[in-house]
């Protein structure tokens, strides 16, 4: 039996104690109160952080899907699962991830209205995007390299995405293919895209995209080349593996130590990538163009034949472009605090998107949505649906498939409780007046 010695019994009976505090009220120490009093500055931030590392690292993760009360349950098994630079990769922002936590933050500013006396016996959760209805809101944003995650990738999570029936969107450097994805959702995925350098490279990806079926594509616009990911390249420096075999002189594209344009390193990393199958990538040097503008969005829009979406719209001026462009459809999105330290949570975003776009396209948001409310409070300030990242890899990194699922399930049960609670017995009922903003 493993022995605990007294500093890590010392250390786990102080933590229950914070999780059991009322100002804590959850054992998810990460991306919650706690990082809010350290960015306060009230305690000392290297003593917390070597006591959160023991905890995330102890026993008291979940060790079945079934085990967990929420989906920040599947955060701590997944800490637990994966090796610490690819937890890194999933958990890290920019800078000091302080985007990260305005995203969370965000939905605490944020209070329900709750109306009384509304027959909610039946709660219909159900909404239609481009003329598709989906019995809940809650769609999976792209997340790429899933195999880093678990072996089974995108294919576990096309496989939760049929049996809980969520629309998947699919990572431009995602780790299976659109078609084998396609064949394990039995059914069509969105495919966003990262167009790269070259014009013929990400005019390819649509291609193929739209000859498999997929009804559209989502075009990210909120990332450059260089952000600065301090929290995974920590990580990977604590990390003892030898991970040569699959990262040595590759294009991560996330990583430090890059190869230089025309060191053949793209190619290496799209060997991992499906979706670049079969291109000519000699002349690509990154996956995100940093000379993208309105031109490129004409181009594109003249070229998909299926609906476009931008995604990383996090301005009214920007929704009003983008309508007059012919986009179809907006994601508000910071990436998951992943692209600037902006500071600004999306749903704060999200009302002058809605304002900007006037009702003429959908607008889905994501970016720290983990509990019911939040994807209520979505809708209420005007969103059709809402897309999870973290959550969903978190799940797969636990459990697979079954973790997933589990973390899809999880929020549809909160989501169906705050309907029924707020007196909101279906989807269109959530306005804006059931939420306020909270006294500052
Ligand atoms: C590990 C990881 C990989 C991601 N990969 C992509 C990607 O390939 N394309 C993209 O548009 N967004 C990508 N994102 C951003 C997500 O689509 C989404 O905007 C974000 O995760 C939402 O925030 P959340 O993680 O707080 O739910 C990624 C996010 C994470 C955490």
């Amino acid at each position: 039996m493993k022995r605990i010695s007294d500093r890590t019994k010392e250390r786990r009976r102080f933590l229950r104690m914070l999780a059991a505090s009322p100002l804590i009220a959850s054992p998810h120490l990460f991306g919650g109160p706690v990082a809010n009093l350290l960015s306060a500055g009230g305690l000392t931030k290297g003593v917390l952080l070597d006591w959160f590392e023991t905890f995330q690292q102890s026993d008291d993760a979940i060790s079945s899907p079934d085990q967990a009360f929420d989906v920040l349950d599947f955060e701590l098994a997944a800490h637990k699962a994966l090796p610490p630079a690819h937890f890194g990769y999933l958990a890290t922002g920019v800078d000091d991830d302080g985007t990260v936590r305005a995203n969370r933050e965000g939905y605490s500013r944020l209070q329900i209205r709750s109306r009384r006396l509304v027959d909610v016996e039946n709660i219909d959760m159900s909404v239609r995007v481009f003329g598709a209805t989906w019995s809940s809101p809650i769609m999976i944003s792209p997340v790429s390299s899933q195999k880093a995650f678990h072996p089974e990738g995108d294919i576990a999570v096309a496989r939760a995405a049929r049996a809980k029936d969520h629309l998947q969107i699919l990572s431009t450097a995602a780790t299976s293919s659109i078609e084998d994805v396609m064949a394990a959702r039995d059914g069509a995925v969105w495919q966003q895209l990262y167009p790269t350098n070259v014009w013929e490279v990400g005019r390819g990806i649509v291609k193929r995209a739209e000859k498999a079926g997929s009804p559209a594509i989502v075009l990210t616009v909120d990332l450059q080349e260089g952000s600065n990911r301090e929290t995974l390249f920590r990580a990977q420096t604590v990390d003892k593996r030898d991970c040569s075999a699959c990262h040595s002189s590759s294009y991560t594209g996330y990583a430090r130590g890059r190869p230089k344009a025309g060191s053949g390193g793209f190619a290496q990393y799209a060997e991992r990538k499906p979706m670049f199958d079969g291109l000519d990538l000699s002349k690509v040097t990154a996956t995100h163009r940093a000379n993208m503008n309105w031109e490129f969005v004409k181009r594109l829009r003249d070229t998909v034949t299926v609906k476009l979406l931008l995604k990383g719209i996090v301005t009214r001026e920007d929704a009003q472009m983008a309508v007059e462009h012919g986009v179809d459809g907006l994601i508000v999105s910071n990436h998951g605090g992943r692209a600037e330290e902006s500071l600004r949570p999306t749903i704060e975003s999200l009302p002058e998107v809605i304002e900007g776009v006037a009702g003429k396209i959908p607008v889905i948001v994501d970016g720290g949505i983990r509990r019911g409310t939040d994807i209520f409070k979505a809708l209420a300030l005007g969103a059709t649906a809402v897309g999870i990242g973290r959550p969903e890899a978190w799940g797969l990194a636990a459990f697979g498939q079954p973790g997933v699922e589990a973390v899809l399930e999880i929020l549809r049960r909160e989501l169906r409780t705050i309907m029924r609670q707020a007196g909101t017995p279906s989807a269109d009922k959530i306005t804006r007046s059931a939420v306020v903003t909270r006294p500052s």
